[in-house]
Protein backbone atom coordinates (compact mmCIF):
# COMPACT_ATOMS: atom_id res chain seq x y z
CA UNK A 1 0.00 0.00 0.00
CA UNK A 2 1.10 3.73 -1.00
CA UNK A 3 0.87 6.49 1.06
CA UNK A 4 -1.52 7.91 -1.19
CA UNK A 5 -4.71 4.85 -0.87
CA UNK A 6 -6.82 6.88 -2.81
CA UNK A 7 -8.47 5.52 -6.21
CA UNK A 8 -10.97 7.43 -8.59
CA UNK A 9 -13.59 5.23 -10.01
CA UNK A 10 -16.25 7.01 -12.99
CA UNK A 11 -18.05 5.18 -15.38
CA UNK A 12 -20.94 6.19 -18.54
CA UNK A 13 -24.06 5.18 -17.85
CA UNK A 14 -23.88 0.97 -18.61
CA UNK A 15 -21.86 0.59 -15.66
CA UNK A 16 -22.92 2.08 -12.50
CA UNK A 17 -24.00 -0.59 -10.40
CA UNK A 18 -20.55 -2.77 -11.40
CA UNK A 19 -18.54 -0.05 -10.53
CA UNK A 20 -20.31 0.91 -7.50
CA UNK A 21 -19.64 -2.59 -6.44
CA UNK A 22 -15.90 -2.34 -6.78
CA UNK A 23 -16.25 0.98 -4.59
CA UNK A 24 -17.52 -1.70 -1.83
CA UNK A 25 -14.81 -3.83 -2.37
CA UNK A 26 -11.48 -1.68 -2.71
CA UNK A 27 -12.45 -0.32 0.62
CA UNK A 28 -12.49 -3.57 2.11
CA UNK A 29 -8.81 -4.24 0.48
CA UNK A 30 -7.60 -1.20 2.90
CA UNK A 31 -8.19 1.60 -0.64
CA UNK A 32 -10.07 4.96 -0.32
CA UNK A 33 -13.05 4.74 -3.10
CA UNK A 34 -13.13 8.20 -4.59
CA UNK A 35 -16.21 7.38 -6.59
CA UNK A 36 -16.90 10.47 -8.66
CA UNK A 37 -20.38 9.14 -10.21
CA UNK A 38 -22.70 9.88 -12.31
CA UNK A 39 -24.82 8.25 -9.89
CA UNK A 40 -28.16 7.68 -11.68
CA UNK A 41 -28.23 5.40 -15.15
CA UNK A 42 -29.26 8.32 -17.39
CA UNK A 43 -27.41 8.37 -20.46
CA UNK A 44 -23.98 9.92 -20.66
CA UNK A 45 -20.75 9.89 -22.73
CA UNK A 46 -17.76 7.81 -21.69
CA UNK A 47 -15.22 10.60 -22.69
CA UNK A 48 -15.84 12.95 -20.14
CA UNK A 49 -15.85 10.43 -17.47
CA UNK A 50 -12.37 8.67 -18.40
CA UNK A 51 -10.79 12.21 -18.93
CA UNK A 52 -12.38 13.10 -15.30
CA UNK A 53 -11.14 10.28 -13.28
CA UNK A 54 -7.90 10.81 -15.72
CA UNK A 55 -7.03 14.21 -14.31
CA UNK A 56 -7.29 13.21 -10.46
CA UNK A 57 -4.62 10.74 -11.22
CA UNK A 58 -2.48 12.65 -13.23
CA UNK A 59 -2.65 15.30 -10.74
CA UNK A 60 -1.72 13.02 -7.80
CA UNK A 61 -4.59 13.51 -6.17
CA UNK A 62 -5.33 9.81 -6.89
CA UNK A 63 -2.75 6.79 -6.49
CA UNK A 64 -5.36 4.90 -9.50
CA UNK A 65 -8.13 5.07 -11.53
CA UNK A 66 -10.57 2.51 -12.43
CA UNK A 67 -13.34 3.08 -15.23
CA UNK A 68 -15.74 1.64 -17.01
CA UNK A 69 -18.34 1.76 -19.80
CA UNK A 70 -19.75 -0.76 -21.62
CA UNK A 71 -17.26 -2.25 -23.08
CA UNK A 72 -14.24 -0.74 -21.20
CA UNK A 73 -12.48 0.39 -24.38
CA UNK A 74 -14.16 3.31 -24.99
CA UNK A 75 -13.43 5.05 -22.22
CA UNK A 76 -9.73 3.75 -21.65
CA UNK A 77 -9.11 5.83 -25.25
CA UNK A 78 -10.46 8.75 -23.57
CA UNK A 79 -8.30 8.35 -20.58
CA UNK A 80 -5.34 7.84 -22.47
CA UNK A 81 -5.56 11.03 -24.34
CA UNK A 82 -4.78 12.90 -21.25
CA UNK A 83 -0.67 13.08 -20.64
CA UNK A 84 0.89 10.73 -17.78
CA UNK A 85 -1.83 8.11 -18.19
CA UNK A 86 -1.49 4.48 -18.79
CA UNK A 87 -4.74 2.79 -18.80
CA UNK A 88 -5.40 -1.20 -20.16
CA UNK A 89 -8.88 -2.94 -20.11
CA UNK A 90 -9.26 -5.97 -18.82
CA UNK A 91 -11.19 -9.09 -18.84
CA UNK A 92 -8.76 -11.57 -17.09
CA UNK A 93 -6.52 -11.64 -14.12
CA UNK A 94 -3.32 -11.98 -16.08
CA UNK A 95 -3.58 -8.90 -18.29
CA UNK A 96 -4.75 -7.10 -14.65
CA UNK A 97 -1.58 -8.03 -13.12
CA UNK A 98 0.85 -7.73 -15.98
CA UNK A 99 -0.18 -3.86 -16.84
CA UNK A 100 0.82 -3.22 -13.35
CA UNK A 101 4.22 -5.35 -13.60
CA UNK A 102 5.31 -4.74 -16.91
CA UNK A 103 3.68 -1.46 -18.14
CA UNK A 104 3.19 0.62 -14.38
CA UNK A 105 -0.56 1.38 -15.80
CA UNK A 106 -2.02 3.73 -13.43
CA UNK A 107 -5.39 3.05 -14.70
CA UNK A 108 -7.47 -0.25 -15.18
CA UNK A 109 -10.96 0.08 -17.53
CA UNK A 110 -13.24 -3.08 -17.34
CA UNK A 111 -16.30 -3.88 -19.32
CA UNK A 112 -19.29 -3.70 -17.45
CA UNK A 113 -21.01 -5.23 -20.34
CA UNK A 114 -18.47 -7.80 -21.00
CA UNK A 115 -17.50 -9.49 -17.58
CA UNK A 116 -19.69 -10.35 -14.56
CA UNK A 117 -18.95 -9.24 -11.05
CA UNK A 118 -17.16 -11.61 -9.19
CA UNK A 119 -14.63 -12.00 -12.64
CA UNK A 120 -14.81 -8.14 -12.53
CA UNK A 121 -13.63 -7.71 -8.75
CA UNK A 122 -10.65 -10.26 -8.96
CA UNK A 123 -9.64 -8.04 -11.68
CA UNK A 124 -9.27 -5.24 -9.69
CA UNK A 125 -7.76 -7.03 -6.77
CA UNK A 126 -5.09 -8.49 -9.28
CA UNK A 127 -4.01 -4.91 -10.36
CA UNK A 128 -4.07 -3.74 -7.00
CA UNK A 129 -2.11 -6.09 -5.60
CA UNK A 130 0.97 -6.33 -8.31
CA UNK A 131 3.92 -4.00 -8.53
CA UNK A 132 5.31 -2.67 -11.33
CA UNK A 133 8.99 -5.00 -11.78
CA UNK A 134 10.97 -1.87 -13.28
CA UNK A 135 14.29 -3.39 -14.79
CA UNK A 136 13.68 -3.98 -18.65
CA UNK A 137 10.53 -2.83 -18.50
CA UNK A 138 11.71 0.79 -17.31
CA UNK A 139 13.00 2.46 -20.45
CA UNK A 140 9.88 0.73 -22.54
CA UNK A 141 7.35 2.75 -20.31
CA UNK A 142 9.45 5.74 -20.49
CA UNK A 143 9.36 5.35 -24.53
CA UNK A 144 5.71 5.24 -23.87
CA UNK A 145 6.06 8.57 -22.05
CA UNK A 146 8.32 10.18 -24.74
CA UNK A 147 5.41 9.83 -27.18
CA UNK A 148 3.78 12.00 -25.64
CA UNK A 149 5.88 15.08 -25.96
C1 LIG B 1 -22.66 3.09 -24.43
O1 LIG B 1 -23.79 2.56 -25.01
C2 LIG B 1 -21.42 2.35 -24.92
O2 LIG B 1 -21.11 2.74 -26.20
C3 LIG B 1 -20.26 2.64 -23.99
O3 LIG B 1 -20.59 2.23 -22.70
C4 LIG B 1 -18.95 1.95 -24.30
O4 LIG B 1 -19.12 0.59 -24.50
C5 LIG B 1 -18.11 2.56 -25.31
O5 LIG B 1 -16.95 2.19 -25.55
Amino acid sequence: MTANNRIVLSSDHSAIQLRQAIAAHIATLGWEAVDIGPATAESTPYPQHGEAAARLVVSGDCRFGIILCGTGQGIMMAANKVRGVRCGVCADTFSARMIRQHNDANMLSIGARVVGEGLALDIVGAFLTAQFEGGRHAPRVEMITALEA
